[in-house]
């Protein structure tokens, strides 16, 4: 046997406790204790011998190792393509995995499958049950559509190295067209009924080898665990979290999931305020976010792929409290704020106040943030938002610029934000030019004026995405080409990433 599946006598010794239920493949599967950090990827091709899934790249990038995972939302099932390779196998309790084995049924193939055949959109293969399950996944949601847009958006998570995109277009193409697909043999009823056993409903943990994983279903429940583990890793998407794992090899001693939660998966639009749950993924923040701010919804459109947006979570991307996280400096500009959490006792800190130096956040051991509160439009506000980085799709902000102005009936400057990603240590808002802003004429002679302050606001670095001296001169044209869009909606200044 290789090395890799061997498993040693030590975890073989499972110590505790809850057993770990989930459907796979609509078969009922109780697993005694696994280590908290095993990946579902590791369970399907280690332990199940299920390798039509694949291991490209272990860290959600590539999509060979994509899956369809289940939930229940209230009474109805909703399924998300998702990366197995980053995600534990813990977060699958009371859900349905369906992997490429599993959607052929009594030996035929799926239509999705017979749609890549007829098409010629595989060679070697090994990134084939990838897109399969992509677009498997999609052509059960309720409004697939099948615009050239969608299919771009849908499959830029699915990594192919030989055939090349256009016969994995066509075979997309072909396949949305056709109407009623059969889920084939999973009926949604009786996944539905399957998944509604009351122990669902409590939390649980389980423990080998003295790491313990824990999924609580409360957030009084969240509270007292990391009140007692105040060093746990809490995990929410473990898009962040997954890659300490299979790429860091960190050992993670205790793991505390936020992911059966149902209070923290809620959102509330107020007529002022939306309110995300810390468990809200991307994928449905920008449905609620799009219509208030189309460039928040564009922005979120390239955060990583349909597979990470369906699984990263909008707190987890604050909480990291990484530089070059997307979403800080928008909603940084629209004045956020976080309801943070230790015990019983909440406050209330603006996202601005968040972020203090690289890799430290205002967040103390035992707190967790349990929500984030977004302004709608502020009346008469303009908010733009972009995105720089090499590739359009599944790539990491070089700079990541964000404004919300507004300005009087005489053009005066009467409130302007203006924050960056990739520019400083941490997401951050750019002062000296605000400041040189307010209470001037929204002109291009005011911004050519203000144009020296960036430097004062940021000394970036230079790394592998950008030079420094790109950085700041980029910062600086974001600001004009903002003044520009604000001046005629006609002026193309933005690639759409749309190839009809
Ligand atoms: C392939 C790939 C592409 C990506 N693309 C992008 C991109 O385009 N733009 C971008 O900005 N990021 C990107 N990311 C990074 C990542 O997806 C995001 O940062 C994501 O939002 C993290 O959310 P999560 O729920 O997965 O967090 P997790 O991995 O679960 O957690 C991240 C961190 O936040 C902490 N945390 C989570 N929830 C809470 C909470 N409620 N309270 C306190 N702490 C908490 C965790 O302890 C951990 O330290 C990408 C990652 C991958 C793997
Ligand atoms: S193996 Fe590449 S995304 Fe999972
Ligand atoms: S068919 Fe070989 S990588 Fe896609």
């Amino acid at each position: 046997m290789p090395r890799l599946y061997r498993r040693s006598r030590k975890t073989q010794q499972q110590e505790s406790s809850d057993k770990l239920a989930f459907l796979l493949n609509g078969e009922w599967v109780e697993l005694d204790p696994v280590s908290p950090t095993l990946t579902v990827l590791e369970f399907l091709r280690r332990d199940r011998r299920l390798c039509g899934t694949k291991e490209g790249c272990a860290e959600g990038d590539c999509g060979a190792c994509t899956v369809t995972i289940g939930e229940l939302h209230g009474s109805k099932i909703k399924y998300q393509a998702v990366n197995s390779c980053i995600c534990f196998v813990g977060s699958l309790h009371g859900k349905h995995l369906i992997t490429v084995e599993g959607i052929k049924q009594n030996g035929k193939l799926h239509p999705v499958q017979q749609c890549m055949i007829s098409s010629h959109a595989s060679q070697c293969g090994f990134c084939t049950p990838g897109f399969v399950m992509s677009l498997y996944t999609y052509c059960y949601q309720q409004e697939p559509g099948f615009s050239r847009q969608k299919i771009n958006d849908l499959l830029a998570g699915n990594l192919c190295r030989c055939t090349g995109y256009r016969p994995i277009v066509t075979a997309a193409q072909k396949l949305l067209k056709r109407k009623n697909l059969s889920r084939y043999g999973y009926s949604d009823q009786a996944v539905t009924a399957q998944l509604k056993k009351n122990h669902f409903k409590k939390s649980h943990s389980f423990s080998v080898n003295d790491a313990t994983y824990h999924s609580p279903v409360s957030s009084d429940e969240l509270a007292t665990l990391l009140q007692d583990h105040p060093k746990a890793t809490l995990v929410a998407g473990a898009t962040d979290v997954g890659l300490w794992v299979t790429k860091q090899q960190q050992k993670l001693d205790c793991i505390i999931s936020i992911e059966r939660i149902d209070a923290l998966k809620t959102t509330r639009v107020g007529k002022d305020m939306v309110s995300f749950g810390a468990g809200v993924s991307l994928s449905e923040a920008r449905q609620v976010l799009m219509s208030d701010y189309p460039d928040l919804g564009e922005l979120i459109r390239r955060f990583g792929s349909e597979q990470i947006r369906n699984r990263a979570t909008v707190v987890g991307n604050i909480a990291n409290g990484s530089p070059i996280g997307d979403l800080a400096p928008a909603l940084m500009v629209l004045d956020a704020k976080l309801t943070l959490r230790v015990g019983s006792y909440r406050r209330f800190v603006k996202l601005d106040d968040f972020f203090i130096d690289y890799g430290k956040q205002d967040i103390k051991p035992g707190e967790f943030i349990e929500s984030i509160q977004i302004p709608r439009v502020f009346k008469d506000a303009m908010f733009s938002v972009y995105k720089l980085s090499k590739r359009f799709d599944q790539d990491i902000s070089a700079v990541c610029g964000a404004f919300n102005l507004q300005v009087d009936d005489e053009g005066i400057i009467k409130d302007i934000r203006i924050a960056f990603g990739g520019m400083a240590g941490i997401p951050k808002r750019a002062s000296n030019v605000e400041q040189a802003l307010m209470d001037e004429s929204w002109s291009l002679q005011t911004i050519n004026k203000v144009m020296p302050l960036f430097e004062a606001d940021f000394q970036p670095i230079t790394d592998c995405r950008a030079s420094a001296e790109y950085r700041i001169l980029a910062a600086r044209n974001l600001l004009k080409r903002f003044f520009l869009e604000t001046q005629s909606e006609s002026i193309e200044t933005r690639l759409s990433g749309a190839v009809e």
